[in-house]
């Protein structure tokens, strides 16, 4: 199948190149010429495991191209996935003018039938709208597909060709057998569904996976008073199959692109309709909260005293395998220590650029690794777990710190790891 990828962000870039894969001839366009020189020059302008090595092969193999002429691409292709960001409006709604605008482009550059799929994540019914919109525009006729994506950023290309279910939502069986038929060789789960269900199944799921996510924090935070050991309780919670074992890892809350986004998104989507998504709504704010778990237990150590403490932050990245710092927790957490007076020195194996350029202020040693960071430190704070940290010299780190303070906002380590080793040990949900 001829196919025209309109973004290259996270989800168009692995979607496009895993199309490729499959042995689909896909054109990769973005508005960008910046991104879109990096990547015909074998570049790759995200962070994630394995990408750069398979764009390389299957550009070799002649299945995957890139451009900026949108016309030109749209014209070659009877598939067109609409892959474009749908970031937060100061208000939690999806920003849909970058949408709006790529819809308008295609349609004016439409020059037979085509098949239009939103991978983007959008309110429900907006691609019912972007159709009309794209009508308004063109009298050539198209197919509206809602194409929802379910990749995690670090394990993209995996989520990508071994999913766990495929959406799609449709206006025509024609154009949804032939999406069958594209998606058949990735999975036998493929539920073919009205183009509003699968809108709401994107936005449910993330809200479902941040409501576990809260809950396990919350009974973290139980755990720490009672005295039981969430990881133990997590285990045990999920062996039942109607809870499963997934998203109970309890730690300082979700960040990303994708899960403060959507629920916010889907609150105010719920809003519309003059529906209080209360459920929702707790899950937020419990997750806005436990980012300053770090903070409480900090102040708890030093006596509400940070002016002047030297303190190592291991982590920046949103979660580990990725550069992404969007609404990294990592950024609150730094904040209020250096609105407290605290100085920081910071490492993270890949993020430390884009967090540097978030951060935007001063206050921070910037580290090449991990034990320069923690070097006369009076306390060290884990914020994302990243494998590396877990494999990391306990002696040495010991020696190196100013005072053996672990705040481990992620669980990487285990109690008895540190048992007799003279760290004052404080982690999520057990015992310290
Ligand atoms: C998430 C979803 O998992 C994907 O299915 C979805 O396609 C994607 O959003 C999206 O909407 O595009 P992603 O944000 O890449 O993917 O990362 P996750 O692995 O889901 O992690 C999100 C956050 O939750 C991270 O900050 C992670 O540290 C945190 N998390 C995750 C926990 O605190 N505990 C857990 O048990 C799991």
């Amino acid at each position: 199948m001829r196919i025209t990828v309109v973004g290259t962000g996270y989800v168009g870039l692995v979607s496009g190149v895993c199309y490729a894969k499959l042995g689909h001839d896909v054109m990769c366009v973005d508005k960008d010429p910046g991104k879109i020189r990096i990547l015909n020059e074998g570049g790759v302008p995200i962070y994630e495991p394995g990408l750069r090595e398979l764009i390389a092969e299957v550009r070799q193999a002649g299945s995957l191209s890139f451009g900026t002429d949108l016309p030109n691409a749209v014209r070659r292709s009877e598939l067109i996935i609409l892959a474009v960001g749908t970031p937060p409006l100061p208000n939690g709604e999806a920003n849909l003018a970058y949408i709006d605008h790529a819809a308008l482009e295609v349609a004016e550059a439409m020059n037979d039938r085509k098949i239009i799929a939103v991978k983007s994540t959008v309110p429900v019914g907006t691609n019912e709208r972007l159709a009309g919109l794209m009508r308004s525009r063109s009298a050539v006729a198209f197919d509206s597909i809602s194409l929802p994506e379910f990749l995690r950023e670090g394990s993209a290309i995996h989520d990508t060709l071994h999913p766990d279910r495929i959406i799609i939502g449709a206006d025509s069986e024609e154009a949804a057998n032939k999406m069958l038929e594209l998606h058949e060789p990735l999975t036998d789960r493929i539920i073919v569904t009205d183009i509003r269900s699968a809108e709401m199944i994107k936005y449910a799921s993330n809200a479902f996976l941040a409501t576990k996510i809260s809950f396990i924090n919350e009974i973290a935070n139980i755990c720490e008073k009672v005295g039981a050991d969430v990881s133990q309780v997590a285990e045990g919670m999920g062996c039942d199959r109607r809870i499963g074992p997934s998203f109970l890892q309890a730690g300082i809350g979700y960040g990303g692109s994708c899960f403060p986004k959507d629920t916010n998104a889907l609150i105010q989507i719920a809003g519309h309709v003059n529906y209080e998504f209360k459920l929702l709504r707790s899950v937020v704010e419990v997750n806005q909260d436990q980012r300053f778990s770090v903070i409480r237990k900090l102040n708890a150590i030093f006596g509400g005293e940070l002016e002047g403490l030297n303190v190592a932050v291991w982590g920046l990245a949103f979660k580990p395998n990725t550069d992404d710092v969007r609404d990294t927790p990592a950024l609150e957490i730094i904040g209020r220590l250096l609105d407290a007076g605290a100085k920081v020195r910071a490492y993270d194996p890949v993020a430390l650029d884009n967090f540097r350029t978030l951060l935007g202020r001063e206050g921070v040693t910037w580290c090449g690794d991990a034990m320069e960071a923690a070097q006369g430190t009076d306390a060290l704070c884990l914020l994302t777990d990243w494998p590396e940290f877990a494999g990391v010299d306990l002696s040495r780190l010991q020696a190196a710190m100013a005072r053996p303070v672990l705040i481990d906002g992620r669980n990487v380590f285990q109690e008895k790891e540190l048992l007799g080793t003279g760290f004052v040990y404080y982690s999520v949900g057990r015992p310290s």
